[in-house]
């Protein structure tokens, strides 16, 4: 079953959020098989968000990202890749529809609380690079079937 990379960002873990936002997950109907809460390096921020390194706010927001805990989740479900950048709406919250995480719960693109992985390539390097192998779970559980309509 497909996977992706979620991290609730310091400001999201600071303004009290993380209930918020794994909620949205869940009730959708995406599983968690991974989480912890980390204090990224400026030097691992600098990889995670490595295509971004010629834009003239990465230095801002590498410092940002590694200016408190985050919260690094992997969640599972099918298209879960693509609605979660949905559910998480556009890059600039002013941009960002209502009944969107940053929409609903962020103001200015600097501080927009989490961050989605952007495709299968990106969802397999970010969760290699935020979690050991072990840290990762499989697990089955009573709603799938009602979920996805499976026996
Ligand atoms: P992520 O899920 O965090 O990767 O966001 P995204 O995929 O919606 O956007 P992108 O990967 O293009 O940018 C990564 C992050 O850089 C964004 O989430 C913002 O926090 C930040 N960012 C993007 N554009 C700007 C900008 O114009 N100014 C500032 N200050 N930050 C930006
Ligand atoms: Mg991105």
């Amino acid at each position: 079953m497909e996977r992706t990379f979620i991290a609730i960002k310091p400001d999201g873990v600071q303004r009290g959020l993380i209930a918020e936002i794994i909620s949205r997950f869940e009730r959708k109907g995406f599983k968690l098989v991974a989480i912890k809460i980390v204090v990224p390096s400026k030097g691992f921020a600098q990889k995670h968000y490595y295509d971004l390194k010629e834009r003239p706010f990465f230095n801002g927001l590498c410092n940002f990202l590694s200016s408190g805990p985050a919260v690094a989740m992997v969640w599972e479900g099918e298209g879960v890749i693509k609605y979660g950048r949905k559910l998480i709406g556009a890059t600039d919250p002013q941009k960002s529809e209502p009944g969107t995480i940053r929409g609903d719960l962020a103001v200015v693109v600097g501080r927009n609380i989490i961050h989605g992985s952007d495709g299968p390539e990106t969802a397999k390097d970010e969760i290699n690079l935020w979690l050991k192998p072990e840290e990762l779970t499989s697990y089955s559980n009573n709603a799938e079937k009602w979920i996805y309509g499976v026996n």
